[in-house]
C-alpha cells in the first residue's frame, strides 16, 4: 500500500472507532476505553487531518461535539449553544493557547481564571422570571433532552432564585454528578442483590439523569455544581469570576474553588494547586479549565466551529501502574455473559490496590494484544474500575502466546452448542441456563431479598444444592423434600425445615417479586413493579407483545424487547410455566384497566405497516373490544391497511366506519 493508502486508511479507522465509542459513551453511558484512551486517538486523528488536509472530511468527529440524546425524551433546543472545550493534556499546548491569545490581544500577560473541570453530566437549567422552568442535556450542543423531572429531584436546584440581580430569562450551565459516597452505597446494595456493578459514578449518573422513572431517579442520590451561563436576557456580569459569586449568592452549589490569576504562569500554578486539592472536593475532576476572565475579551477571542477559544481544558493524567498479568479469567454474569477479567499481582494506584482489572471483550483483548504473563499498565481514574491500558512489550516472557477466549472457553469445558458470540456483539454468552455457575447466581438472584427474599437460602447453600444437582433449574427450588435437605446441614432438624416453610411462604409473594427473582436482562425491581400492575399476572406478561410492553409506563424499547425475547426462549417459557403449575402464580389487579373499546367490534384488512395484525389484536382487546375476521353490519370499525382486500368494498356497501392504521393508533394510545 502506498503511504498515503495506509493514511487514508487509519484515518478511516480511527474515524469509525470515535464514533463507535462516542456511541457507547454518549448514547449508552457505557464506555469500552478511558478517556485518556479516547483523547489519544481524537488526538491522533486530528494530528493526521492536520498533516493530511486531503484526507480531512466535514464531518469528521474531530469536528464535532458528541451526542446523547435519547429518543425517549421530548428535545430542546437551547438558546444558546453548549460547546465543548478545546483538550490537551500538555503543558506545551497550555502555553500555546496564552500565546495565541497574548499576540491576538498584543499583550504581555492575561488575565485568566482557572476552575476545576467537573467530570459529570453536562446540564443546562433554565429560570424564567427567577423560576426553575426546564433542564436540558448537552444533547448535540444545539439541542438536548428535556430531563426536567428528573433534574427537579436534586435538593441543590432551587425552584426560585433568591435575592436581586435576577436576569428575565437565564440559563445556567453546570454539571450533575455522584457523589463517591453515594455511588458505593448503590454499588454495595447491587452487590448484596446480586446485580452486576455500575462501572463508575459518570456512567451511573447519565444513566440516572436519562431514567424514564423520576421516582427511581430520586433514589439514587444525584447532586449537582454550577460554574457558568448560556444564554442571558440583557446586561448583567462582566466576567466569569463574577458569574460564580452570582450563582452563589441566587442560592446554587457553585464551584468551592477557583483561581483569578494574572499571566498563564501564575494559571499553571494555580492548576498544580489545584491538583493537589481535588481529591477532597465531592465531585471528580479530570483536570482544570483555564479561561478569559473577561467578557469583552471571550468575545473578541470567538469561537471555532466546536469550542470556544477563550478557554482550554488542561486534563490530569489517570493514574497508571505497571504490574503483572497473572492470569485472564472469565467471568459469568447473572444473565450469562462471560466477560474477561485480568487477574493482577496487587499493585497501589490512586490509592487503592487494585489485583483487578476489566478487559471488557475478546476484541479488546485481541486489539492490544494482552496475554497471560505479561507486564501491563493499569489505569485507574477517581471511581471508575481500573482497566488494562497497554503491554509493556519489552517485558513480554519468550514463551507466550495470544490469548485464544474461544479456546479458554473450549478448556473451561463450556461446548460450541453451550456458548455463541453473536454477530455484530462483542461479548460471549451462555446460550443456555444449564451452567452450574450461571445457575448458581439466577438462584442467588431469585432468592436474594430484592426478589424472593428467601431466608436460609444464602450462597453456600445454593451452592450445595446446585453441586449435588438437587437443583437444576428455579422451580426444582419448590420440589426439595425434607429427605434432600436433612444431610445438608449439621443441626439436621430444624434448620431444613425452616428452609421449606420459607419456600412455601414465598409463595405468596407479590408478583413483582416473581418478575424480577426471573432475573430478566434489563427488568430491575422497580421495572418488575411496573409490569406486574400492567399485566397482573405471570401469564399475562408471557403473552404480552412488544408493542404491549413498551405501552408500560418506564419500559423503553430496549428493556420491551428483552423481555419479549426472554418470553420467546422455550426454557425460560417452561420455567415459568413450570414455575406456575408449582404454585408460584400471584396475581395482581391491574391498575385502571382501560376499556375505551368494550363493545367494538373491528375488522382488519391490508397490511398494517407499523404494527402487526397481531398487535393491533392484543391492543384492541386490551381495551376491551372484539376483532373478526369478516364484515358485517355489527362490525364498527374497518381497518383498512395498505392493499385492502374485498373487505373494503364490503364495509362501504354496509356503511361501516373505515378508518386507517393512524386512526387505530390514536385510539389505542
Ligand atoms: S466551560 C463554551 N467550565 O466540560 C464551553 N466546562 O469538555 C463552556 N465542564 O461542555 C464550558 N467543568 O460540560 C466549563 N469549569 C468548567 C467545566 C466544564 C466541566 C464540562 C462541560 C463542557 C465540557 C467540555
Amino acid at each position: 500500500m502506498t503511504e498515503a493508502g495506509g493514511m487514508e486508511s487509519r484515518i478511516t479507522q480511527l474515524r469509525a472507532e470515535i464514533r463507535r465509542h462516542d456511541e457507547l459513551y454518549f448514547r449508552k453511558a457505557a464506555p469500552e476505553i478511558s478517556d485518556r484512551e479516547y483523547d489519544r486517538m481524537k488526538a491522533e486523528l486530528a494530528q493526521l487531518e492536520a498533516e493530511h488536509p486531503e484526507f480531512a472530511a466535514e464531518d469528521s468527529p474531530v469536528r464535532q461535539v458528541g451526542d446523547d440524546r435519547s429518543p425517549e425524551f421530548a428535545a430542546y433546543r437551547h438558546r444558546q449553544p453548549m460547546l465543548s472545550l478545546d483538550n490537551t493534556y500538555s503543558r506545551e499546548d497550555l502555553y500555546a493557547f496564552d500565546e495565541r491569545l497574548r499576540r491576538l490581544f498584543e499583550r504581555d500577560r492575561i488575565d485568566y481564571l482557572v476552575e476545576p473541570k467537573i467530570d459529570g453530566l453536562a446540564i443546562s437549567l433554565t429560570y424564567e422570571g427567577g423560576r426553575f422552568v426546564r433542564a436540558v442535556t448537552r444533547g448535540n450542543g444545539v439541542e438536548g433532552d428535556d430531563v426536567t423531572r428528573n433534574i427537579e429531584t436534586i435538593s441543590g436546584v432551587p425552584r426560585r432564585l433568591r435575592g436581586g440581580g435576577v436576569p428575565d430569562v437565564i440559563e445556567i450551565r453546570g454539571e450533575v454528578y455522584m457523589s463517591h459516597a453515594e455511588f458505593r452505597r448503590i454499588n454495595r446494595e447491587r452487590e448484596r442483590a446480586g446485580l452486576p456493578f455500575f462501572r463508575n459514578p459518570r456512567n451511573l449518573t447519565s444513566g440516572t439523569v436519562k431514567l424514564l422513572d423520576a421516582r427511581e431517579a430520586g433514589r439514587r442520590r444525584l447532586e449537582i455544581v454550577l460554574y457558568g451561563a448560556g444564554y442571558v436576557a440583557g446586561p448583567w456580569v462582566r466576567r466569569q469570576s463574577e458569574v460564580h459569586e452570582r450563582i452563589r449568592a441566587w442560592g446554587f452549589p457553585a464551584l468551592e474553588r477557583v483561581w483569578v490569576v494574572a499571566g498563564i504562569d501564575a494559571a499553571w500554578e494555580a492548576i498544580r494547586e489545584l491538583e493537589r486539592l481535588r481529591a477532597d472536593f465531592a465531585y471528580g475532576t479530570d483536570g482544570a479549565v483555564v479561561k478569559l476572565d473577561d467578557f469583552a475579551m471571550q468575545r473578541d477571542a470567538g469561537y471555532t466551529s466546536k469550542a470556544p477559544r477563550w478557554a482550554i481544558a488542561y486534563k490530569f493524567e489517570a493514574e497508571r501502574a505497571e504490574t503483572r498479568l497473572r492470569s485472564i479469567r472469565i467471568q459469568v454474569g447473572r444473565t450469562g455473559a462471560l466477560t474477561p477479567v485480568a487477574e493482577l499481582e496487587p499493585v497501589v494506584l490512586a490509592g487503592t490496590t487494585v489485583s483487578r482489572a476489566t478487559l471488557h471483550n475478546e476484541d479488546e483483548i485481541a486489539r492490544k494484544d494482552i496475554r497471560e504473563g505479561d507486564t501491563v499498565v493499569v489505569e485507574k481514574a477517581g471511581e471508575v474500575i481500573p482497566a488494562v491500558v497497554s503491554v509493556v512489550h519489552e517485558k513480554r516472557p519468550a514463551d507466550s502466546a495470544p490469548f485464544d477466549f474461544a479456546a479458554r472457553l473450549r478448556e473451561l469445558g463450556f461446548g460450541p452448542e453451550e456458548v455463541q458470540r453473536i454477530p455484530g456483539q462483542a461479548a460471549w454468552r451462555l446460550v443456555r441456563a444449564g451452567d452450574p455457575v450461571q445457575l448458581r447466581r439466577r438462584i442467588q438472584h431469585f432468592a436474594g431479598r430484592t426478589a424472593m427474599d428467601i431466608e436460609g437460602l444464602g450462597e453456600a447453600m445454593i451452592e450445595q444444592l446446585v453441586s449435588r444437582e438437587l437443583v437444576r433449574d428455579i422451580p426444582d427450588l419448590y420440589t426439595l423434600r425434607f429427605e434432600d435437605l436433612v444431610s445438608l446441614y449439621k443441626e439436621a432438624d430444624k434448620a431444613p425445615r425452616n428452609l421449606l416453610h420459607a419456600l412455601e411462604q414465598s409463595k405468596g409473594n407479590e408478583l413483582w417479586r416473581v418478575i424480577h427473582g426471573l432475573g430478566i436482562p434489563h427488568v430491575g425491581a422497580q421495572s418488575a413493579k411496573d409490569l406486574a400492575r400492567a399485566f397482573g399476572s405471570l401469564g399475562a406478561l408471557m403473552d404480552a407483545s412488544e408493542f404491549d410492553l413498551e405501552r408500560v409506563n418506564g419500559v423503553g424499547s430496549v428493556m420491551a424487547g428483552a423481555i419479549s425475547a426472554f418470553f420467546k426462549d422455550p426454557e425460560n417459557r417452561s420455567c415459568v410455566k413450570r414455575l406456575r403449575r408449582l404454585g408460584i402464580d400471584p396475581e395482581e389487579t391491574t391498575e385502571e384497566r382501560d376499556d375505551r373499546l368494550a363493545g367494538k367490534t373491528f375488522v382488519l384488512t391490508g397490511t398494517l405497516s407499523g404494527l402487526s395484525r397481531e398487535e393491533a389484536k392484543t391492543g384492541i382487546e386490551r381495551m376491551g373490544g372484539k376483532v373478526t375476521g369478516s364484515v358485517s353490519r355489527k362490525t364498527d370499525y374497518l381497518v383498512a391497511g395498505d392493499n385492502p382486500g374485498s373487505k373494503l368494498d364490503k364495509a362501504r356497501e354496509l356503511g361501516v366506519r373505515v378508518i386507517g392504521e393512524n386512526d387505530l393508533r390514536e385510539l389505542l394510545e
